[in-house]
């Protein structure tokens, strides 16, 4: 034989082995194994890990999906805005996997849902893959570093040194793995895609395309089967098509049905059908995937907002982050549905996924439970997106990781839009800035896997709507204080979002007196009053932005910002604290009292009837103490032991006070041509005329006369910017000449962003004459005032006057113990009562499992809230007792913890403080083991109580 043909011979006889070898993996049906049991893992980066014959006894064994930072401790010495937790670091992971010998020939790939950060994988010391962004999914691609009839050990190194964010992002592999066996010829990763391009009544065209990937050199005679079934699970369609595919590449199958009597996906029917495509060769099945999808149309119109199969349907969304409060990151399905039905029974229908991709099964409960997903793929486009120094370049990140998440995401019928980012600056911000060639080039990145879907982005420069930077958007988002208004203006035919509104803040339980005096006041505890009349310097109150939807009927709804508080950026106490006040519901899931608001709004056929504050303040018997009920009915009859205090209908505010001020003579230390101090008393008043002192007074003041001594209670002062530039004495005087000092306002540079213009003094004072005289001012604003307005009693700003429409107010309820009910009503009928009453000294520790049924997966987790009640059930709101609790029966503690965003306790002890009366534990069931568990709780001075679960084996 020539050299020639024993090269070609040689060459036969690899092809002959090849195709032997394969003969057994190809035509073996593919398989899918969970890949989440039985990791090692340390923090650190030992040398050697990544070898087969490293020693990892003493590792940590974990289950995945892991949090690596969850456990703690909190570091009270970094700032909050990523949960004083210690996250940032390398890790390691190892862990066995053993293949049969007959499965050589045979694909291996390792599907991860999503590592923080930065992994690198090895498979027996050699490197497999990597990835570069936490949030996305990724496919590893295992089979040439594999040993099959041996022992390999996969190890995984993450690294969050690097990584940017503005949340806590946990670390680890903190969402499921799985191992993919598949012959050579399979259905490609993320390969197949339902439309229903057509749906009309109850019919609808759907389409079917599968990928499917070829990696051998040979070809063989392949078709591809779809079934579709109903949601009873009975077959409706089935169609078969052979596919030609070239050696070592890919082909697609397309196969389209007509389906009659079609069962559509609705917000409050959400039917899924599912196709089940068989992969064959030569007649046998060799890779079987079920893809569940839904029927359904909708649209985002420019005009009318969103429609959903032919209804409009406003979207009442929140902004979710990813995090489980003290689960961390780790992914917990049966958490998250816990979370989603609280959104629902809210009167939510819609997601938005803040500020990245969900895990994968999240969008699975989306699915079936009705919920509208705005589903988005980054935060910044910069090292939030895990681009750290500009490395990989832009494009290249992001074409991987739109394919990698549209892919994922794609036949999910509850995803509505795709979103390229949040709050992107605008160019030439050089690794983040958006252009309009960028903004193009990330939506072309998208519409390459799925045209099916809107793209859009969370926005938040108005000006933006100046340039043509978002115009080849198909919607856009708007973060805040109407600032769609320009681009509606310039944009009339670009439907549009609201895609984070609100930002109202306070803590659970937290009632402070007196009420705020402005949406940025604050408590010096470092909390934020309940009362439901905070939002951080940027944003509004939940009432301002109801209105603005009403208004507004071209947006398509809000997504507040948030459904729960999450782990960090605890605005408006980014230095202490380790959790955020934005929630409607706090860290651990209860209740926040705007939750009742939402939902008397959102849901107004449901009976609402909540009531607020707590009934337990000894210090203020015979003072007023403000009460707030939140109903869906449109008035309320409040009685207090008893006494009718009268009815109240929404929309009744109290009148506004006489200002005093009005009329009264006004001096000052100066002033500017055309802003003299008498323009601030004036009747007449305009707003853009104020008293401005002269740039050159550096003792500047402005001093009113009312003429004669009164008692005032408040006054008022309006600056032409933020007050918080303005730092002054408010001064009073008998004679106009000796002045004393009786409330002091230091200038000061935060809130960093926004603030509000007003500042109200709540005073005790008899006096004449009363003064401003500047001490200090900031960010280059000089002396002066746009309103000084002085009253008898006290004063609420304008700005809380929406308050009186959504829920029904008394500020004037005179505090006596006992009991006080609210009885609401609707078109005169009664809806429903609510009920506070002043409880006594805590005598017990009440236990409530929100299931007592866990399935013994190692998953399932129960929550446990534990209140403290005095000796007749009642709630004691302000308890603080310290707990001791232990598990038993087959079971561990999954996170305790109280929604105290100030709390540093951790959450993987056996102790937890009530906070406000209330803290939560939560229990997760070992894998394979049934029985009874027991939770025991033990207090000081109370006796223990305990409460039983039942773990069943599957
Ligand atoms: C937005 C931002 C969110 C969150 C929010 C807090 O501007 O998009 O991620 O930071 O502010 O109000």
């Amino acid at each position: 034989m020539t050299p020639r043909q024993q090269s070609q011979m040689r060459g036969r006889l690899r092809v002959a082995l090849f195709a032997l070898a394969f003969s057994f993996a190809n035509t073996a049906l593919a398989r899918e194994a969970d890949f989440n049991r039985g990791w090692k893992f340390t923090w650190g980066d030992p040398s050697g890990a990544e070898q087969l014959a490293f020693d990892d006894l003493a590792w940590q064994t974990v289950r995945t999906p892991h949090d690596a930072a969850i456990a703690g401790p909190f570091d009270p010495d970094v700032d909050g805005h990523a949960a004083k937790l210690p996250w940032r670091g390398v890790g390691w992971y190892r862990k066995w996997l053993s293949l049969d010998r007959r499965e050589e020939g045979s694909r291996v790939y390792l599907d991860f849902d999503g590592v923080m950060a930065a992994p690198k994988i090895y498979v027996n010391g050699q490197l497999a893959g990597s990835w570069d962004y936490g949030y996305t999914p990724f496919r590893i691609d295992i089979t040439e570093h594999l040993r099959f009839g041996r022992a390999n050990v996969v190890a995984l190194r993450f690294n969050t040194r690097r990584m940017e964010t503005r949340w806590y992002p946990g670390a680890g592999i903190y969402r499921k793995v799985k191992l993919v066996v598949s012959p050579p010829t399979h259905l490609a990763h993320g390969g197949t895609f339902v439309t229903t391009p057509e749906v009309a009544g109850d019919t609808a065209t759907v389409v079917v395309t599968n990928e499917v990937a070829n990696h051998l050199p040979i070809v063989s005679p392949l078709s591809v089967v779809v079934r579709l079934l109903a949601p009873d699970g009975s077959t409706v369609a089935e169609s078969t098509r052979d596919l030609t595919i070239a050696p070592k590449s890919d082909a697609a199958a397309k196969h389209e049905f007509q389906l009659t009597g079609v069962q559509r996906w609705e917000v409050d029917a959400p039917s899924l059908y599912s196709a089940v495509t068989e992969l064959r060769i030569n007649g046998a099945v060799v890779d079987r995937r079920t893809t569940s999808f839904g029927v359904r149309s909708f649209e985002f119109t420019a005009d009318d907002g969103f429609w959903l199969n032919g209804r409009r349907v406003e979207l009442h969304g929140v902004n979710l982050h990813h995090d489980l409060g003290p689960l961390g990151g780790a992914f917990n399905r049966q958490a998250a549905e816990r979370q989603l039905r609280i959104m629902q029974d809210m009167g939510v229908n819609a997601i938005r996924t803040s500020h990245n991709p969900p895990a994968a099964e999240f969008l699975d409960l989306c699915d079936q439970l009705g919920l509208l997903v705005w589903d988005e793929l980054f935060d910044k486009w910069d090292a939030t997106a895990g681009r750290v120094n500009g490395e990989p370049s832009f494009v290249a990140h992001l074409q991987r990781h739109a394919s990698a998440f549209v892919r994922r995401d794609r036949n999910h019928p509850s995803v509505i839009v795709w979103s390229i980012g949040n709050e992107i600056l605008n160019q030439p911000h050089d690794l983040e800035g958006k252009s309009r060639e960028r903004v193009r080039t990330v939506r072309d990145a998208f519409l390459e896997h799925d045209t099916t879907r809107p793209v859009g982005l969370g926005c938040h420069i108005p000006q933006t709507a100046e340039s043509d930077i978002l115009a080849d958007l198909d919607l856009t988002g708007w973060n805040y204080q109407r600032r769609y208004a320009l681009f509606r203006k310039r944009f009339p035919e670009t439907p549009i979002v609201y895609s984070e509104s609100a930002s109202t803040v306070s803590t659970r339980g937290f009632y402070e007196l007196p009420l705020p005096s402005t949406k940025c006041d604050y408590s010096p505890e470092n909390q934020v009053s309940a009362f439901e009349l905070c939002a951080a310097p940027w944003a509004d109150l939940p009432e301002v932005e109801f209105d603005r939807m009403r208004e507004d009927r071209f947006v398509a709804g809000e997504f507040v910002w948030t459904g729960f508080d999450y782990l960090g950026e605890p605005t408006p106490f980014a230095a202490v604290a380790r959790s955020s006040y934005f929630g409607i519901c706090d860290l651990i899931g209860l209740p926040k009292d705007r939750f009742y608001l939402y939902r008397s709004v959102w849901r107004p056929e449901a009976a609402t009837v909540h009531l607020a504050p707590h009934w337990n303040w000894p210090e203020r018997i015979g003072k007023e103490v403000p009460v707030m009920v939140y109903t869906s009915g449109d008035s309320a009859e409040l009685f207090l032991n008893g006494r009718s205090l009268g009815v109240r209908r929404k929309g009744e505010a109290p009148p506004r006070p006489h200002n005093l001020a009005l009329g009264a003579a006004a001096t000052a230390s100066s002033h500017q041509e055309g802003a003299g101090p008498e323009l601030l008393t004036a009747t007449s008043t305009q707003r853009d005329s104020h008293w401005a002192a002269d740039p050159g007074d550096k003792k500047a003041w402005v001093a009113i006369d009312l003429g004669d001594e009164q008692p005032i209670e408040s006054v008022a002062l309006q600056f032409p910017r933020e007050s918080k530039y303005y730092g002054y004495q408010l001064q009073a005087s008998d004679d106009g000449v000796a002045w004393r000092t009786i409330a002091t306002k230091q200038a000061s540079e935060s809130p960093r962003w926004g603030g509000v213009n007003e500042a109200v003094h709540s005073l005790s004072v008899t006096s004449r004459w009363f003064r401003v005289a500047f001490q200090e001012c900031l960010d280059g604003v000089g002396p002066g005032i746009v309103g000084f307005s002085v009253f008898a009693s006290p004063y609420e700003v304008n700005y809380f006057r929406p308050t009186y429409n959504d829920r029904i107010r008394w500020n004037e309820v005179v505090y006596e113990p006992g009991l006080l009910e609210a009885v609401a009503y609707k078109d005169g009928r009664p809806i429903g009562k609510a009920a506070v009453r002043t409880a006594g000294p805590v005598k017990r520790i009440l236990l409530e499992a929100d299931r007592t049924e866990l399935a013994a997966d190692g998953e399932d987790v129960a929550f446990v809230t534990a209140t403290a009640v005095d000796e007749n059930g009642t709630p004691c709101p302000l308890a603080d007792n310290a707990l001791q609790f232990s598990l038993t029966g087959p079971c561990e503690l999954a996170g305790a913890d109280n929604g105290n965003p100030l709390s540093l306790d951790p959450f993987l002890d056996d102790r937890v403080p009530l906070f406000n009366g209330q803290a939560m534990i939560v229990v997760r069931a070992l894998e394979g083991t049934a029985g009874q568990i027991q939770l025991r709780v033990e207090s000081r001075g109370l006796p223990p109580q305990s409460i039983r679960l039942e773990s069943n084996g599957s």
